[in-house]
């Protein structure tokens, strides 16, 4: 395992995974194959273009052309996928829920047969804790079945089982991690933590769904990246390993840490109207990653504080997307005469 292939490498997760990749193995070179959509960025990856220039390549392209993805494998002498590539927010699979099928079930095909006919040492799949459906009591572990519920979470969850029929069926040495909510450096600010922040610098409202009580697991970036790093080194192909604190926080207490942090008052809190379908509750048994060797190294309160100080360090970075044409009739789309009394 030398060569990555890092598909959706220009999005949030994925280019702190190449960051993390490059520094930590010298020997390792990564090109990252993304097809640039509204997510993704490269400036996301421009410190890594400047750092690892050598051992870094970007080919733009989508995972859902075959073509494309073989000659990137190819002309790179890919050894190892590590498929990042998705359509991701919840709330734009409720808008226009193909585009989540076409790149979340269909790519994850087209990379399998790539990663078959090339005979690649290992496929490895991003997955989420969403694949589970909304767990109201105990905590989910990796042979439990799959109960999703929105056309993000199903298409998703139909990308895993297309994994497991590779590796069943062709041998394909197929790994899974299943994480939960990420947070911090270069998440696009439709996702609630990045939203939440760069609001409440602004002043604006911060548009809570509900009331609030909704639990997710909120994890450090580079916790994720860690524990993907130790899954393609020690995981068993075949094998899906659930990724994430284990612990779980309220959306209103999230809420009230960043604007506590930020020392901005609580009347920013802008009840709206509930996601239709809300998951309740995401909560993770990581007892199989943790026999690997493998722990989370922040808790919430760490994981927060540190995403809150890039976001007021780094308004050249989401002030560009804000204040873009995309960005702001999405916001409209989505949150325009929402508002609970
Ligand atoms: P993101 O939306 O920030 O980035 C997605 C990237 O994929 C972008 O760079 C985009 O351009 C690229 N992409 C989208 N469609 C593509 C296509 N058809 N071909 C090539 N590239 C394409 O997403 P993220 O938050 O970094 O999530 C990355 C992965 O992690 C996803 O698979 C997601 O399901 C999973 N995940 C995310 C979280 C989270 O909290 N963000 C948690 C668990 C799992
Ligand atoms: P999100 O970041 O969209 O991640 P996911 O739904 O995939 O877990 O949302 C995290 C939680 O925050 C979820 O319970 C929905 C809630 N939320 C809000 O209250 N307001 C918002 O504007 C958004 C985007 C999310």
């Amino acid at each position: 395992m030398r060569n990555l292939m890092v598909t959706g490498g220009a999005g949030f997760i994925g280019s702190n995974f190449v960051r993390y990749m490059l520094k930590k193995y010298a020997d390792y070179r990564i090109v990252v194959y993304d097809k640039l959509t509204y997510a993704g960025n490269l400036d996301n990856l421009k410190d890594v273009a400047e750092d690892f220039g050598g051992r870094y390549a970007f080919v733009k392209g989508d995972i859902c052309d075959a073509e494309t993805v073989r000659a990137a494998v190819q002309a790179h002498a890919v050894d190892t996928i590590v498929n990042f590539a998705a359509a991701t927010h919840v709330d734009r699979s409720l808008m226009e829920p193909d585009e989540f099928i076409r790149t979340d079930v269909q790519g994850t095909y087209v990379l399998l047969e790539t990663a078959k006919a090339f005979g690649l040492e290992r496929y490895h799949q991003i997955s989420t804790d969403e694949v589970y459906g909304e767990v109201l009591d105990g905590r989910s572990k990796e042979t439990d079945p799959l109960h999703t519920r929105s056309p993000y979470s199903a298409s998703k969850a139909g990308g895993d089982l297309m994994c497991i029929a590779y590796y069943t069926s062709f041998d394909v040495p197929v790994t899974i991690t299943r994480g939960s909510n990420n947070i911090g450096p270069y998440q696009y600010p439709e996702k609630v933590v990045p939203l939440f922040i760069t609001n409440a610098i602004d002043d604006k409202p911060l548009p809570l769904y509900g009331d609030g009580s909704q639990m997710r697991d909120y994890q450090h970036v580079i916790d994720h990246c860690e524990g993907i790093d130790v899954v393609l080194h020690k995981g068993v192909p075949g094998q899906a390993y659930n990724l994430g604190t284990g612990a779980e926080t309220r959306n209103i207490d999230m809420t009230h840490a960043i604007l506590d942090l930020l020392g901005k008052p609580r009347t920013l809190i802008q009840p709206v109207r509930d996601r239709p379908g809300h998951d309740r509750r995401y909560a993770l048994d990581v007892s199989k990653i943790r026999a690997l060797g493998w722990e989370p190294g922040h808790t919430f309160k760490e994981a927060i504080a540190l995403t809150v100080r890039w976001y007021v360090d780094n308004e050249w970075w989401w002030r560009k997307i804000k204040s873009g044409e995309h960005y702001q009739e999405y916001y409209r789309q989505q949150y325009a005469g929402r508002e609970v009394k």
